[in-house]
């Protein structure tokens, strides 16, 4: 075989980029940091429902955000995937400014062109999995890549394959969303977000509509992710999943951050009153 031949079949059975099996795919480079949010206010009316919030996250970190319901998780995450806009403060994936806030206090977003290549780094995953309907398995999946990244097709279509296999699901390829239990939608969902290979995966309580067995299902596949040392923010209510796959995890309350650390600090050894409050009131 020719020099030729050998590197286009390598190219062709080459797993895409940041879902490769095993420790030496994808090592963790705690240098780069893929997202830096600083001073982040957002209010809805007189609802201040973020105050001042800074998060970052480095590559190949698992972050966990939990905390009561009504405490700015859902916005934060919002905020960070531009579904909101921010009043105050700065957003930077990798070295791009998203957000730049002036002296008087006002915020500038980018340029929309620049936004769009700025979107690529992230995907999102909701609690309520957000498929087309319409649209098969392989087809949510493909949509993305195709439609928003041009990419050719076939091999849009051999990646999307390697994934939904990754995910357990395939032999689910042609059927439509409205076919599959909850657990299985929510891991399209998730290699659907996958299929765009961002540089981060956020999760807003990825399991809550799901029944126990199947949230195990869905847990286990971002528990792999964790292990390839894919970058991740989780927001969830699960926290056993949370201590055990997370590098940090950040507990938030009225709009701020009350504590972070690593897992066994914050839930071993938590440091201020309302953590712990807030995980006695788990334990009951
Ligand atoms: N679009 C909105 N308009 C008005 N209030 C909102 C909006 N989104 C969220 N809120 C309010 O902001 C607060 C924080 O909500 P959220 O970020 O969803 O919290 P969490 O995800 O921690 O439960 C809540 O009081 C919620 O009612
Ligand atoms: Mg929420």
């Amino acid at each position: 075989m020719n020099e030729r031949n050998n590197e286009t079949l390598q190219q062709e059975y080459a797993v895409p980029e940041g879902i490769q099996d095993g420790k030496n795919g994808n090592e963790p480079n705690r240098e780069r940091v893929i997202l830096q949010m600083s001073n982040i206010r957002k209010s809805f009316g007189d609802l201040h429902v973020l105050k001042n919030i800074d998060l970052s996250v480095r590559h190949g970190e698992v972050v966990s955000i939990i905390g009561p319901s009504g405490s700015g998780k859902s916005t934060l995450l919002r905020c960070a995937t531009f579904l909101e806009k921010i009043d105050y403060g700065e957003i930077i994936y990798l070295d791009r400014k998203a957000t730049i806030t002036s002296h008087s206090g006002k915020v500038f977003y980018t340029g929309k062109a620049e936004m769009k290549e700025i979107k690529k780094y992230f995907g999102l995953v909701f609690q309520q999995f957000n498929l087309f309907p319409h649209h098969s398995v392989l087809h949510n999946i493909m949509d993305a890549p195709v439609e928003v990244l041009k990419r050719d097709k076939k091999e849009v279509e051999k990646e999307a394959r390697v994934l939904l296999e990754k995910m357990g699901l395939a032999d689910k390829a042609d059927s439509y969303p409205c076919q599959l239990s909850g657990g299985q939608q929510q891991r399209v969902a998730i290699a659907r977000a996958l299929a765009m290979k961002p540089e981060i995966l956020f999760f807003d309580e990825p399991t809550s509509a799901l029944d126990p067995e199947l949230t195990i299902e869905v847990l286990k596949i971002i528990r792999k992710l964790a292990e390839e040392n894919m970058t991740m923010v989780i927001v969830t209510h699960e926290m056993s999943f949370a201590a055990g796959v997370s590098n940090r995890v950040i507990f938030m309350d009225g709009g701020v951050i009350v504590e972070e650390g690593p897992p066994d600090k914050v839930f071993g050894d938590p440091k201020q009153e309302r953590t712990k409050q807030f995980l006695k009131s788990y334990k009951e």
